[in-house]
Parts: structure tokens; sequence; C-alpha cells
């Protein structure tokens, strides 16, 4: 069985990636440092998975402890790196801890991968590389703008890093997977989203919301050019996210040539506003949200959605799961969990 390596694989997008690692064949074996994830959600994902996941609580900026890891695990088929801060808001207040957790865990991982002359590398990116995109759909081929946080600037450098690493004729042979807005559970109800404190999200804010955690959802900005006013963004279902990433994997194991870093939007190619995502959310849950309209987020993309031909083409991957799909999924999770796991 081969084993692929997940950084972050204890995190919500890691967590469903390692039960689609398992239902293709594949052997996770997870590295973490538990700053933002649970391990009682990997021991559901290993019921998921129905095997037990290999786990090695480290931080990847400790090179020397994931060499170890790498030479103890032997042959290792591909990595799938997802260790990384993803608070907007949280990194304009701490740039520095996201620049050195970002980037120093990207620089580690590519030096221990070469010690240990593994090639294959899924990188986790984001479509907040686009910053404010002057077309819609997004191709891979629209232009990189000023990102909007250091955050956003972590995940450019990242893929600028990878791009280097790539042109220096290292043995890199990279897909960067820039992901539009991940949202959902898995169906069972058994492992999701855990944001830690008030959601800055708007699934969970509103799934939090229609369990009375919250008082009510403040809809950011209704007066921006579009069909109702609202923001149009691109919600794909963790469960199609994960999947791209075994496609991604499997197309570096057929692939063949030189280094690469072979970049791909995920998303559904479809856009979705605030209201339509609350109208959805009351349809599938039957509850009636608590909202209201407020002013604009600062720094808020107006509208943001996926052209996703280069994913299908190449990868053979889409999306086959809704917004709608999404949220009773992400509904569930929610009562499933109540206050907390
Ligand atoms: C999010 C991430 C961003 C990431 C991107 C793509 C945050 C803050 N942003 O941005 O880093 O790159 O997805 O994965 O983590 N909204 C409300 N009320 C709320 C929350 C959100 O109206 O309480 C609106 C927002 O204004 C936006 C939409 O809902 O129009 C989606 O917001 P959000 O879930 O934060 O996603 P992005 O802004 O796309």
């Amino acid at each position: 069985m081969q084993k692929v390596l997940v950084t972050g694989g204890g995190g919500y997008i890691g967590s469903h990636i390692c039960v689609e690692l398992a239902a293709h064949g594949f052997l996770p074996v997870v590295v973490d440092n538990f700053c933002a994830s649970d391990r009682r959600i990997l021991e559901r994902a290993q019921r998921l998975a129905g095997r037990a996941l290999v786990v090695h609580e480290l931080d990847c900026r400790d090179t020397t402890r994931l060499r170890e890891v790498l030479q103890r695990e032997g042959d290792i088929f591909g990595v799938i790196h997802l260790a990384a801060h993803k608070s907007v808001g949280v990194s304009v207040q701490q740039p520095r801890e996201y620049y050195d957790n970002n980037i120093g865990s990207l620089l580690s991982l590519l030096a221990a991968m070469e010690g240990a002359s593994i090639e294959r590398l899924v990188f986790s990116s984001s479509c907040t590389v686009y910053g404010q995109p002057k077309q819609v759909p997004v191709t891979e081929q629209s232009p990189i703008e000023r990102a909007e946080s250091p955050y956003g600037r972590t995940k450019q450098i990242c893929e600028a890093i990878l791009n280097d690493v790539v042109a220096s004729g290292a043995g890199l042979r990279g897909v960067t997977l820039r992901y539009f807005n991940p949202v959902g559970a898995h169906p069972s109800g058994l492992i999701g989203e855990l944001p830690l404190g008030r959601p800055e999200t708007l699934v969970p804010y509103i799934t939090q919301t229609a369990a009375g955690l919250r008082d009510e959802l403040t809809v950011f900005g209704s007066d921006y050019p579009t069909r109702d006013g609202t923001c149009v963004r691109d919600y794909l279902h963790i469960l199609d996210l994960a999947s791209a990433h075994v496609a991604a994997l499997e197309w570096l194991g057929r692939s063949s040539g030189g280094p690469c870093n072979e970049v791909f939007n995920l998303g559904t190619g479809a856009g979705v506003s605030v209201l339509e995502a609350i109208t959805a959310f009351e349809a599938v849950s039957g509850v009636r949200l608590r909202y209201r309209l407020g002013p604009r987020r600062p720094g808020d993309a107006v509208e943001v959605y996926a052209n996703v031909d280069k994913a299908r083409q190449q990868l053979g991957w889409v999306a086959r799961l809704g917004v709608h799909d999404a949220l009773r999924d992400a509904w569930r999770w929610q009562q499933a969990i109540g206050r907390g796991l």
C-alpha cells in the first residue's frame, strides 16, 4: 500500500483527505502539530477510513524531526502539504507568525523531501492569490493581484517558491491547487470543520446561528454590483475538494517528465451569492435564519468563481456536489457537535 504524507492531516481539510486517500487504497501518514486541530477528529477519520492512520505529532518547521519521520516511514509516494495558518483576520494582527509558519513549513518540507528523494507534492493554495479579480470566472491564467492580507501573501510567496525550486532543476513535481471556498462536512456527521472561536467564514457562521450559538448573521454588504447586492463565491463541498487531491496525486503518478508545478483551480464553476446561500440553507435545514444586512467587510472581493476546465480536462476531476449538499452536510455536522466535540 502506497504511503502519502499529509501535513496538517488533522485539520478540517486534512481529515477529509485522509478518508478519501484510504478509500483509494493509499495509506495516509499524518504530520500535524495540533495547534488548530483536534486529535479526536483523526480518531473519527480513522473509523471512516476503516484502518488505523499513522500520526506523527510535530511542527513542519522542525526539519530535523521531519527528516527522521520520512526516514522512518521509508517509501513515500507523495506529499500533500496543508499545514498552515488560515485566518485572514489573525494574519493582519500577527504577520510574522503567519510568514514564519506558512513559509517556514514549506521550506522545511522541501528540504526534507529533497533529502528523502520524494518528488511528488500537492500544495494547498487559495483563490485568494487572485485578489479582486477583474474578470470572472477566474482561470489559472488570471493575473495574481496584490494580496489583501498577510495570509494571502503567504500563499502567493509559497507558490513563487515552488516555481523557483522547479526552475532550479531540483527534482520536484508539484501540483498547486487553488481552492475556492471549501465548505460542508462528511455526510456521516462524524467529521467537519471546528472553527476556533468566532467563525470568520460564512458557512460555520450560518450553522452556528441556526443552532442558537450566535444571535444573528450579519450579511457583509448588500449594495455590491451583483444580482442581489451581496458578494458571490464558489462554494465547494469538502468531499469534492478531498477527491481532487487524490486525482492530483494520481495525475502526478501517471505523468512523467521533468520538474513541474502545475496549477489548478478547484471550485464548482458556479457563483452563489450570500443571500442565495442563506436561502439554500433555510431550504435544506427547515430553519429560519436570523440575519441582517450590514456594512461591507473591508477587503472582500465582489465576485469570485472558478473556471474549472483545466482540472476537468487534465485531472479528470469535477465537483459532483452543490451548495445545497454542502449546507445540508454542514448542518448535520453542527447538529452532531452542538457546542463542541
Ligand atoms: C475565505 C477566506 C479566504 C480564502 C477564501 C477562499 C476568511 C476570512 N476568508 O474568504 O482566506 O482564501 O475563503 O478559500 O477566512 N460573509 C458574510 N457574513 C459573515 C461571513 C461572511 O456576509 O459573517 C460573506 C462575506 O462577505 C463573503 C462571503 O460571505 O461575501 C464568503 O465569506 P467567507 O466565507 O469569509 O469567504 P471569502 O471571503 O471568500
